[in-house]
């Protein structure tokens, strides 16, 4: 109902009247005028005037389903999203509705996570309206082995989407981190409910920075915004609907063609193969050369003692 009210007063430069809303949409002109003002309830603004009807002069700046449904051409990614203005974490509340039987490409996303989590036990700064905190719900029939390269695939849908979207290539730095101008400016959190051999479900959660923001004092120097890159405003619902669209079809090729192509763009794409690295991981710091994208979707890397090693998790320090 609210999409297809929001379609119709966007769909026309004109004055819209209730009458010819309400035989539209087949309800009474009450209900018109009731949802009117629930969408001016959530910040849309919308002119009214006697005799001649509705008129869209505003629409927030927010990650309303609505908006990004219209811009969505995927078969089920994005096609059932759940929008809130704030949330601890979207990954937690996507486990809670995974829990619950949801589908496969159910979304959520928030304006604002009051405890939004990173890699590595890490917290993720999401201040309100500042990025796009998202989460993805994936069900996929292979085993949890698989499970890092969903990750994998992750970052290059979102790069792709951003690329698409704004004209900017982020670099990968392994795993999952997008970084532009060597900073970075996306993070990707996948979890996963599993049995041995098979997976429940995984949240593929990603975070964008896009608006100027002051950060915490251990991030300042390492991540960027797009906005302060790109030196203009960017809408956040485009920029969604671009990278879900990526999500499907990369994530389609995964499930017809397997990793190998996605290997392939995610090597393209990828900042830290050919690097001197330094990998911190729970068994300790390990510097060497990075020099292959493991099978499983770990980093492998030529020790300083010539010894080739694979990390499956760890922070790389470029
Ligand atoms: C990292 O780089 O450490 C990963 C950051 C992942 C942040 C996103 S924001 C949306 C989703 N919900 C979370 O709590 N975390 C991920």
């Amino acid at each position: 109902m609210k999409g297809k009210i929001l379609a119709l007063l966007k769909k026309s430069d004109e004055y819209v009247s209730g009458e010819w809303l309400s035989k539209e949409m087949g309800v009474s002109r009450t209900a018109i005028w009731k949802h009117i003002n629930y969408l001016r309830q959530e910040g849309y603004k919308i002119e009214s005037v006697p005799r001649l009807g509705y008129k869209i002069l505003h629409i927030p700046d927010k990650l309303y389903a609505e908006e990004i449904y219209s811009l969505l051409t995927t078969n089920f990614i994005g096609k059932k999203i759940y929008h809130y203005n704030h949330l601890t974490s979207t990954n937690d509340q996507l486990k809670k509705l995974a829990d619950e039987g949801k589908g496969e490409g159910t979304v959520v996303v928030a304006e604002q996570q009051t405890a939004g989590k990173g890699r590595l036990g890490r917290s993720w700064f999401s201040p309100p309206g500042a990025g796009i905190w998202c989460s993805v719900l994936l069900r996929p029939t292979v085993s949890p082995a698989h499970a890092p390269k969903l990750t994998l695939l992750g970052a290059v849908a979102v790069a792709e989407g951003i690329e698409k979207y704004t004209g900017l290539q982020p670099g990968i730095k392994w795993p999952n981190d997008l970084l532009v101008e060597g900073k970075k400016v996306c993070g990707l959190l996948t979890e996963m409910r599993a049995e041995v051999d098979s997976i429940n479900y995984v949240t593929l959660g990603f975070g964008i920075n896009i608006k100027l923001v002051d950060f915490p004092e251990e991030v300042k120097g390492k991540a960027i915004t797009l906005e302060g890159v790109l030196g203009k405003k960017l809408n956040r619902v485009g920029l969604l609907a671009c990278i879900l669209n990526a999500f499907e079809k990369n994530y389609l090729l995964f499930l017809s063609k397997g990793f190998s192509p996605i290997r392939g763009k995610w090597e393209e794409l990828n900042v830290t193969l050919g690097k001197m690295v330094t990998v911190t991981s729970h068994s300790g710091t390990v510097s060497g050369e990075a020099v292959a994208l493991g099978d499983g979707g770990g980093l492998v890397v030529r020790t300083d003692g010539d010894e080739l090693k694979e990390f499956l998790s760890g922070e790389v320090t470029l």
